[in-house]
């Protein structure tokens, strides 16, 4: 049984690339939501993941939607490169542009979902006069770039301010929550409002559990959140 009430995003930096054709049909097995994948300019974050080579290339085999989360400064020098198709999510950090509502613009003339991200260090505030211009709204529980980090745990705290907010200003707005996304933490970042959890090495790809049994497990660690937050009154 899937609960669409949370959806679950596959972080494919964290793929088994030994083994991508194999992960790829899993995910698609589990009914995986999206395919998250993550871009690295080297400059934003000092990394880098994967191009639109390897992308372009991977989607070419699997019908799983998008969920794209640009960590690259002025993300929109890179928009026509991602060949977006509608029902795709493209997220862009806050921190990255000089101009954020006109990159949000942009993107929503593109025709997919618009979702901003913020660093665990950056306050909710700095979206106050873009919130009504996004659809999906990132918040990064460990700091861009890397996989394997540990929560920085304030930023639960962020997450349910922000589902209050959203919920204030009768916003229709999903909370997506990437960073150490695990059994321990799942169920309180559902409780505090998160609606895409992005599944990554932290969980959905760990080896010694594999993406069957995970997404298995995923589903109690949920049901756990929503019953959380349905009793303080979240939707
Ligand atoms: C980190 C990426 C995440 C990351 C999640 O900058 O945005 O998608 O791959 O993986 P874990 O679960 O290792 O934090
Ligand atoms: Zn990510």
């Amino acid at each position: 049984m899937q609960n669409k009430a949370v959806e679950i995003s596959a972080s494919i930096m964290c793929i088994n690339w030994l083994e991508a054709g194999h992960d790829l049909i899993a995910l698609e097995r589990n009914n995986i939501d999206y395919l998250h994948w993550d871009i690295i300019d080297g400059s934003f974050v000092p990394d880098f993941a994967m191009g639109s080579s390897i992308i372009n290339t991977l989607k070419k085999v699997t019908n799983l939607r998008s969920d794209y989360h640009l960590m690259v400064d002025e993300p929109s020098r890179i928009f026509d490169m991602l060949n977006i198709k509608k029902g795709d999510i493209v997220t862009i950090h806050q921190e990255c542009s000089r101009h954020l509502h006109r990159d949000l613009i942009l993107l929503r003339k593109m025709g997919c979902l618009v979702g901003v991200a913020i660093c665990p260090a950056t306050p909710l505030e700095t979206l106050e006069y873009i919130i009504e211009d996004v659809d999906i709204i990132l918040v990064m529980t460990v700091n861009p770039g890397f996989k394997g980090q540990k929560l920085v745990a304030q930023t639960l705290r962020k997450i349910e301010k922000l589902k209050k907010r959203i919920m204030d200003l009768k916003l229709n707005i999903k909370i997506e929550v990437d960073g150490n996304v695990c059994p321990q933490y799942i169920p309180e970042m559902v409780s505090v409002g998160a609606d895409i959890l992005v599944g990554g090495s932290s969980g959905l790809f760990r080896k010694d559990i594999g993406i069957d049994a995970f997404v298995k497990s995923m589903e109690d660690k949920i049901l756990l959140g929503i019953e959380s937050r349905k009793l303080k009154g979240y939707s």
